[in-house]
């Protein structure tokens, strides 16, 4: 049975770095854990929630109820062949380190996702993706537990219905599910993505023989590197806002007045960057004390160290704000305000 702790920081758990506290906290490190833990302990908290690699959050205040830290850790090869490796991977391992133990083995599909920080159980929730690829390409399968009954269910891909940053997870099924287990299913001559960004000339540059699942992976995280603040040195949580899509004619308006606007074409619609409408209403830099803008990108909000969630979010909303006013498009976040 996992114990219980109270009023436990959540700094370090956060790669915002925000300094709020959790109530009530507790680790699990097995299904068992988990399902022990619903079974006989949840009645007596008003409100939990499960906490990954906390990459994805941004605290504006402390957590009232039970932080349930995700600790479930494990890699299994359920089958394998000459074409393809079908692995079950624990919740709680660290989505870096796997992308690093697929690509040393040679398995393609997730090596342009290569430095995303946060845990395995987190990338179905928002299906995270980078350079033209998304998790749910190599997605079989996620178990879960009902947080309610303790009931352990498997969604097929189907099932999770994925999106652009999104899934089941954070719709119907939102705080309803503790995911425990990813199953990945992975081929071993799986295409190259290389066509989105600057992948092809970072490849280029590094004078390599032969383009490999690692190398790519390797030209991924030089391009990162570039873009995105180390969380270890500053606070961020990646992308604050999503990419918004809008329809035809609404794209066409705008298009009219810039140009220079990037646009990707979608099945749904154009989706427009972000980072550039922010950027075009002159946030990027932008430095409030201890907090503000990256300079290198204007999609990511970072934390110098010392701002409050509540300071940020409301960095976020004034950003908002503006590019509605300027562009008539109202942001969504990407990061799970709390
Ligand atoms: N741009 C600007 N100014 C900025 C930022 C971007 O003009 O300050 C322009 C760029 O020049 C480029 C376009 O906007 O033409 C797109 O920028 P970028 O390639 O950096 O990608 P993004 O759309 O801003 C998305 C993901 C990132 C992912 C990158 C690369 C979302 C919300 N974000 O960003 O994901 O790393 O593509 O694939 O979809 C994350 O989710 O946390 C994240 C970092």
């Amino acid at each position: 049975m996992p114990s219980i702790k109270e009023n436990i920081s959540l700094k370090s758990l956060n790669t915002f770095g925000i300094g709020a506290n959790a109530r009530y906290f507790t680790e699990i490190s097995s299904e068992n854990e988990a399902q022990t833990l619903i079974k006989d302990d949840f009645r007596n908290y008003s409100k939990y929630l499960v906490l990954g690699g906390g990459s994805n959050v941004l605290f504006t205040d402390d957590f009232s109820g039970l932080v349930i830290h995700q600790g479930i850790k494990g890699k299994k090869i359920v089958e394998e062949d000459e074409e393809r490796c079908l692995i079950k991977v624990g919740a709680g391992e660290d989505w870096p380190f796997f992308v690093d133990y697929c690509v040393d083995r040679d398995w393609g599909g997730i090596e342009n996702l290569a430095l995303i920080p946060g845990q395995v159980g987190a990338s179905p929730v928002q299906n995270i993706g980078a350079y033209g690829r998304e998790v749910k390409d190599v997605i079989e399968s996620v178990e879960a537990i009902e947080l309610k009954s303790g009931e352990k269910k498997v969604f097929s891909n189907k099932e999770c219905r994925f999106g652009y940053r999104d899934s089941v997870f954070k719709n119907e099924l939102k705080d309803r599910y503790l995911i425990t287990a990813v199953n990945f299913l992975f081929y071993k001559n799986a295409d190259f993505h290389l066509d989105y960004g600057s992948i092809r000339d970072t490849l280029r540059q590094m004078d390599i023989d032969k383009i490999t699942y690692k190398t790519v992976a390797e030209a991924v995280k030089q391009i990162r590197r570039k873009k995105l603040p180390d969380i270890e040195e500053t606070g961020s949580a990646g992308s604050f806002f999503k990419n918004p899509v809008v329809d035809e004619n609404f794209f066409e308006k705008l298009r009219n007045g810039n140009s220079n606007m990037p646009f990707f074409k979608m099945d749904s619609g154009y989706k427009i960057p972000a980072g550039w409408l922010i950027d075009q209403c002159g946030w990027k830099g932008y430095l409030e004390g201890h907090y503000g803008v990256y300079p290198y990108q204007a999609l990511v909000l970072v934390n110098y160290g010392g701002a409050t969630g509540k300071e940020i979010a409301d960095l976020a909303w004034r950003i908002r704000d503006d590019v509605e006013k300027y562009f008539g498009i109202r942001l969504q976040p990407e990061v799970t305000v709390i």
